[in-house]
C-alpha cells in the first residue's frame, strides 16, 4: 500500500454538505467515534460526549433548531458532540479537546469515502437540542456534525489565507518565508 501523507488527507478534506439518500453503515460510525475518542486532552480527560443520531424524527426536529436545517434534514447522521461538565477542569481548554475530536471526526468520514460538515451555528439554540437529546444537565453542546455520503456535484474548492498572513518567524514583525 501506498504510504499516506496526513497533509494530503488534511487538504482534501472538505465540509460537506449535501448527502446520498444513503445510510452509514454501523462499523464506519464506530470508526469515526474511536477516532474522535483518541482525540488529545488536559489532563487526558476526555471531556467529549457523542451521540450518534440516525433516527428520522429527532433528526427533523434537530433541523428546526439553525438555519441549516436543510443540510440536517438531508443528512442520514449526525454526531452531537457536548461537553461533560462533570469532568471539565478549564472551559477553554476541554473546549480545545472538544475541537480536537471534532477535527478527527471529520478527517476520519473523510478517509473512509464519507463527507461531513461542522456546524456551530446550531449553538445558538443549544438548549433546545439539549431538551431534544435528553441531555444532563451536565452537557455542554459543543457541535453537531452532519455526516453522510456525499452527493455528486457539491463541490467546494477550499481557500486558506496564505501562510504569510498566518505564521510568522520568532517575532511578528518578521515574515516566515
Ligand atoms: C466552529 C465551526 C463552526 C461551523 N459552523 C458551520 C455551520 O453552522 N454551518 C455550516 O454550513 N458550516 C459550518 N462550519 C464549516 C465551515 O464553514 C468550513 O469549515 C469553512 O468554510 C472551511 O471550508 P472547508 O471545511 O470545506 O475547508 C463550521 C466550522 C467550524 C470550525
Amino acid at each position: 500500500m501506498e504510504p499516506v501523507r496526513i497533509i494530503d488527507v488534511i487538504k482534501s478534506r472538505r465540509s460537506v454538505r449535501q448527502f446520498l439518500d444513503r445510510p452509514v453503515e454501523d462499523d464506519r460510525i464506530s470508526e469515526i467515534l474511536e477516532a474522535g475518542q483518541w482525540a488529545p486532552s488536559g489532563l487526558n480527560n476526555q471531556p467529549w460526549r457523542f451521540v450518534v443520531v440516525k433516527e428520522r424524527g429527532l433528526i427533523a426536529s434537530m433541523a428546526e433548531c439553525t438555519r441549516y436545517g436543510a443540510i440536517i434534514r438531508g443528512a442520514p447522521l449526525l454526531i452531537a458532540v457536548f461537553l461533560d461538565e462533570d469532568v471539565m477542569y478549564d472551559h477553554t481548554k476541554d473546549s480545545q479537546a472538544c475541537g480536537a475530536a471534532i477535527q478527527n471526526m471529520l478527517l476520519a468520514a473523510h478517509g473512509l469515502g464519507l463527507g461531513a460538515v461542522w456546524l456551530g451555528e446550531i449553538l445558538n439554540r443549544k438548549a433546545e437540542v439539549c431538551r431534544i437529546l435528553e441531555a444532563p444537565e451536565s452537557m455542554e453542546l459543543m457541535a453537531v456534525i452532519a455526516v453522510g455520503y456525499p452527493a455528486p456535484g457539491d463541490s467546494n474548492p477550499g481557500v486558506r489565507r496564505d501562510i504569510s498572513e498566518i505564521a510568522f518567524a520568532e517575532q511578528f514583525s518578521k515574515p516566515i518565508f
